[in-house]
Order: C-alpha cells, then sequence, then structure tokens
C-alpha cells in the first residue's frame, strides 16, 4: 500500500528548519506523493536553510517509514543568476559552472556527468558543454553518438539524453576515435561555436567539462562569458593537489570564483566496510582551503561508476538510490547551497556560520 500525501505530510513534519520550525508548518513542503515506494516531494527552501541539510533529513525520514525505497525531491527556488552582459553568448543560461582541475584523469568527467544528472534530478533545467576538444568523454559516458542538426542553417541543436541537452566536439568527428589536432585559434572557435550557436534555451544549470591544465579554455571562456564559478576536482593526495592548487590559482586570476571541491577517489570500502585510503587523505581539504571555498564532498573508489560510465549510463541516472548517487545529489545540494549564500553575501569570503566552511562571493545579476 503506498502512503497517503497526508501521511507522508505527518512524517515530514518532524523535520525541522534552519529555525527550529517543522518544515510543514513553515510552508515549505509543496508536494509528496508516493507512488509504488517512488516518494517524491517538491520543497520549497524558504530563507536561511540549506538544501543539503534538509534534502539529508527528508529523505532520511521518508526512507525510514518503510515501504518507500526511492525519494526525489525536487527544489522549487529561485536562486539568482550570474551577471549576464549585453553581449553574453548565451543570456537563457542562469549559471555557468566549470567544472575543473590542473590534473588529468581525476574524474572531472565523471564528476561533471554526474552532477548535471543530480541537478536534474533535483529538479534544475540543465545542460552540458563537453569542452574538452582533445579528448572528448562525453558522449561515451552519456551512450550517444548522435550528430546534432541545424533547423534554420545558423544554429546548432544541442542533443538531449536522460533530460540533459548536451554538446560535444565528439557528435561533430567522422570518427569519434580520431584525434583532433587542432590548436589554439580553432580550439577556441569551436567553444566559442558551442556557446553561440548552439541552442541551448533556458536553462538553470549549464555545466562545462573542462579539459586537464590550466590553460587556454579557462582563458578563453573568461574572456568571452561571465561563469558562476568553478567545481575543483581532485584526489586526495599530494601530486595531484600541486597541480590542482595552480588551477585554483589560475581561476582566482582570472575572477572565476571557486565555488568548491570535489575529492574524488578518497577512499575504497571493502566488502567488510572497512575504509581504506589508498591515496592518502586531506587534499580535498587542503585544495578546499587554498581556495576559501567548501569541500562539497569526497567520493569513494567505486567501480560502479566506471562499469556505468563506460556503458553510457552514469551511476545517477542508472542507480539513484546507491550510496554513491546519493552522494552526488548531496553534492549538487550543496553547490546550489553555496551559490545561493553568495549571492546573498556581500562581504569579502568569510566563515559560514553553520558548517565552518568558506563562504564564496559571487558577481551576480542585481
Ligand atoms: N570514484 C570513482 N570510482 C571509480 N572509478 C572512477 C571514479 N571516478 C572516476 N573513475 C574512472 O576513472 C577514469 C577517469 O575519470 P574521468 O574521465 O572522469 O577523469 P577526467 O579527470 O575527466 O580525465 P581527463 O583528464 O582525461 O579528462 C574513468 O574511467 C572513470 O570511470
Ligand atoms: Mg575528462
Amino acid at each position: 500500500m503506498p502512503h497517503s500525501s497526508d501521511a507522508l505530510i505527518a512524517a515530514l513534519r518532524t523535520v525541522v528548519d534552519a529555525a527550529g520550525v517543522s518544515i510543514v508548518d513553515a510552508g515549505l513542503v509543496k508536494e509528496a506523493a508516493d507512488a509504488d515506494g517512488r516518494v517524491a516531494v517538491t520543497l520549497d527552501v524558504g530563507e536561511g536553510n540549506s538544501r543539503a541539510a534538509i534534502g539529508s533529513r527528508v529523505r532520511e525520514t521518508l526512507l525510514a517509514l518503510g515501504g518507500v525505497d526511492r525519494v526525489d525531491i525536487r527544489w522549487r527556488d529561485d536562486v539568482p543568476g550570474r551577471a549576464i552582459a549585453a553581449d553574453d553568448p548565451m543570456p537563457g543560461v542562469k549559471h555557468i559552472i566549470l567544472v575543473m582541475s590542473g590534473k588529468g584523469g581525476v574524474g572531472k568527467s565523471t564528476t561533471a556527468t554526474n552532477l548535471t544528472l543530480a541537478l536534474h534530478r533535483l529538479g534544475y533545467r540543465v545542460g552540458l558543454l563537453d569542452a574538452d576538444i582533445y579528448g572528448p568523454s562525453i558522449p561515451t559516458m552519456l551512450g550517444i553518438s548522435g550528430r546534432p542538426v541545424s533547423t534554420d542553417g545558423k544554429h546548432i541543436e544541442p542533443l538531449e539524453r536522460f533530460g540533459v541537452k548536451l554538446m560535444s566536439i565528439g557528435f561533430l568527428l567522422e570518427d569519434p576515435k580520431q584525434a583532433v589536432i587542432w590548436r589554439g585559434p580553432m580550439l577556441t572557435g569551436a567553444l566559442q561555436q558551442f556557446m553561440k550557436d548552439v541552442q541551448w534555451g533556458n536553462l538553470d544549470f549549464l555545466v562545462f567539462d573542462l579539459p586537464p591544465g590550466t590553460g587556454d579554455v579557462a582563458l578563453s571562456l573568461s574572456q568571452r562569458v561571465r561563469s558562476t564559478g568553478a567545481v575543483v576536482v581532485t584526489t586526495p593526495q599530494n601530486v595531484a593537489t600541486d597541480d590542482v592548487f595552480k588551477s585554483v590559482s589560475m581561476a582566482q586570476k582570472l575572477e572565476i570564483p571557486v565555488l568548491g571541491v570535489v575529492e574524488n577517489m578518497s577512499y575504497f570500502l571493502d566488502p567488510a566496510g572497512l575504509r581504506h585510503e589508498i591515496f592518502g587523505k586531506g587534499g580535498g581539504q587542503a585544495v578546499a582551503d587554498f581556495a576559501g571555498a567548501p569541500l562539497l564532498g569526497q567520493l569513494p573508489i567505486d567501480t560502479t561508476v566506471r562499469e556505468w560510465g563506460d556503458k553510457g549510463t552514469p551511476v545517477v541516472q542508472a542507480a539513484p538510490q546507491s550510496p554513491i548517487a546519493q552522494m552526488f545529489i548531496a553534492i549538487a545540494e550543496r553547490l546550489v547551497d553555496t551559490i545561493a549564500e553568495g549571492a546573498e553575501d556581500t562581504g569579502l569570503p568569510t566563515i559560514d556560520r553553520s558548517g565552518g566552511q568558506g563562504r564564496v562571493r559571487l558577481p551576480m545579476a542585481k
């Protein structure tokens, strides 16, 4: 028997907001419905609340009811958008998130893809732009190989998969295995076309999957468009973090706010549940401290991440209730929290009231 909406609301009454008021009494619960064990909840964030905090309590509470095997939260909110100049190539895109790292192979594309899908699950309109011209991985990770079409001879329609609008150089190559030998200006040209000529339409978040290195791509991007900020991906060990520190410095020089840090491949859980920190520890926190930004999450090495990625269905889509997918969803909620806090904040980066994490100041539209 599915739970009635009244029963779900009664359970949610026990969850309190930052002021200690029940989220039901505070009017934050807009909808709650159970369809065969899949509970869908629509929430307002209200004032001074964190999506990550309320989201995790709502999920915990509903899963504890029994007979509920999945909770999908949709946030109904209005995060102020980035500053959009008169010549902005994507005026309909509220937020541009650059997923970057000085280091190769740390999981940028994995993070970009799953983070995008997580934002979509949370109710946002999303797109994913593969800015890795030399080594595009989005087509493989999302299992898509179509060719974009133009309806008017001028603009390109993005492809779409799992509710995400997509563009990658991989869609334009004759042979996807063919290496791209373009240099500087052509690369910049391709990226600019991806921004200007692709019909992204109205999106809440457009996530850019950047290539490794501190190079041209971020520079040319920052000259063309004002992004909301960057999510920096690192692994815990020092060799990885050295390059990652450089990319943080570069972002800061380019006035791209660092919104947060994701530490990937942080640890491995053995079958007995013991945690092994194979690559050392502390790297993600060190980068976060250096950037003055929150550590958004620590993701374990999980074979399902690679397996699903290779099969073309990222884990957040394939197994949304799995622990690793839930971690990506929590990272997405923290990211939106950080953006919303940065927008209301006017001072220099300071210490967050709640979690002792850095706050980020963002250039926002008035
Ligand atoms: N947490 C994880 N657990 C297991 N495998 C992972 C994890 N994160 C990433 N991988 C795997 O590691 C490989 C590298 O990941 P990914 O392609 O996302 O890195 P990248 O930083 O984008 O690399 P590049 O610098 O080449 O663009 C992929 O095969 C991916 O499936
Ligand atoms: Mg990549």
